[in-house]
C-alpha cells in the first residue's frame, strides 16, 4: 500500500495548548451541512451538541444548548420521522436539539446504491479513525488531480495520491506506478462551494481546513477542557513539589 507523503498543513487546536476557533468550527459545520452531509452520516452528533461548552454555535446566553436559538433554528430545518401521540400515525415533525443528525440515507443498501457501491463512512469519528485524520483528511479533500497517463482508473472512482491503495496492476506506465489509490467519492471542495457568513473567503484550501477542524472537534468535543485541566493539574504539581521539598528542608534542619 503505498501514500503521498501529506500535505502541511496547522490547526489552532494542535499541541498540548491548542484550542478549537470557534468562526472556524462554524465555518466547518457549514461545509459539512452544505456538502459532506448529502453522503456521509454523523450518527453520534446531535443538534444539541452545536451548542455546548466549546462547540461551534456555544453561546453563554444559552448555557443549556437545548435553549440555545441558534441551535434550535439549525434543528428546525430538518424533518424527523415520529409518532403522533394522538392517532398513532407515523408522522414527520421538524427537529429539536435533541434529536441526533438526520442521515442521508435510511440504511446501507441505499447509501451504496447512491454511491456506486461504495459506502460513504459515518463522520462522526473519522478524524480520529484515520491515522495522522487532520492532516489526512485535509490532503485527501484538496488533493484530487488528474490520473497520471498509463494510469487505467475503473468507472466510478477518481485517483487520489493520498487515498492508500497499490495500484500496480493499474498501471501501464514507465516506472513504478504512481502513489495512491482510488477512492469513489469525487472531488467536493471548490473554491466558493460554500458561502460564509463571517466574509472568510471560501476557497477550496479554507473550507478543506475548515472542516477537518469542525470533524476534528466532533470526534472529541471535550479536548480543550480535558488540555485544561491537563494545565491545572501541571500547575498544581508544580508547586505541590515545591511545598514538599520545602517541608522536607524544614523537617529534616537540625538532623545530621
Ligand atoms: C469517503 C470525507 C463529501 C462520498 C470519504 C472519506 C472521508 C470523506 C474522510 C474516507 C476516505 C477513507 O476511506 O480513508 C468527506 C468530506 C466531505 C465528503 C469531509 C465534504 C467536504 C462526500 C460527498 C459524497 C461522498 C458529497 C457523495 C457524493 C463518499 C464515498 C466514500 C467517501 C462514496 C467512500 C469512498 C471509497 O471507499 O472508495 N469521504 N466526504 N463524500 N465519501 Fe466523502
Amino acid at each position: 500500500v503505498t501514500q503521498a507523503p501529506l500535505k502541511e498543513a496547522t490547526w489552532s487546536f494542535e499541541g498540548p495548548f491548542g484550542h478549537f476557533d470557534q468562526e472556524q468550527l462554524q465555518r466547518g459545520y457549514k461545509v459539512y451541512h452544505d456538502v459532506c452531509s448529502a453522503c456521509h452520516s454523523m450518527n453520534l452528533m446531535s443538534y444539541r451538541n452545536l451548542g455546548q461548552l466549546g462547540g461551534p454555535f456555544y453561546d453563554p446566553k444559552w448555557p443549556n444548548p437545548n435553549d440555545n436559538l441558534k441551535v434550535k433554528a439549525i434543528a428546525k430545518d430538518f424533518n424527523v420521522p415520529d409518532i403522533d401521540g394522538d392517532t398513532g400515525d407515523v408522522i414527520k415533525r421538524p427537529a429539536t436539539p435533541a434529536d441526533t443528525f438526520v442521515k442521508p440515507f435510511p440504511n446501507e443498501a441505499a447509501a451504496r446504491a447512491s454511491n456506486g457501491g461504495a459506502l460513504p463512512p459515518d463522520l462522526s469519528l473519522i478524524a480520529k479513525a484515520r491515522e495522522d485524520g487532520p492532516r489526512y483528511i485535509y490532503s485527501l479533500l484538496t488533493g484530487y488531480v488528474p490520473a497520471p497517463a498509463g494510469l487505467r482508473v475503473p468507472a466510478g472512482k477518481y485517483y487520489n495520491p493520498y487515498m492508500p491503495g497499490d495500484l500496480g496492476s493499474f498501471w501501464s506506465g514507465k516506472g513504478e506506478a504512481p502513489k495512491g489509490g482510488f477512492i469513489a467519492m469525487p472531488l467536493q471542495l471548490t473554491d466558493d462551494r460554500v458561502t460564509y457568513d463571517d466574509g472568510v473567503k471560501a476557497t477550496a484550501d479554507q473550507e478543506a481546513k475548515d472542516v477537518v477542524a469542525f470533524l476534528m472537534w466532533a470526534s472529541e468535543p471535550h479536548a480543550d477542557e480535558r488540555k485544561q485541566t491537563g494545565y491545572a493539574v501541571m500547575i498544581f504539581l508544580f508547586l505541590f513539589a515545591g511545598l514538599v521539598y520545602a517541608s522536607y528542608r524544614k523537617l529534616w534542619k537540625d538532623i545530621d
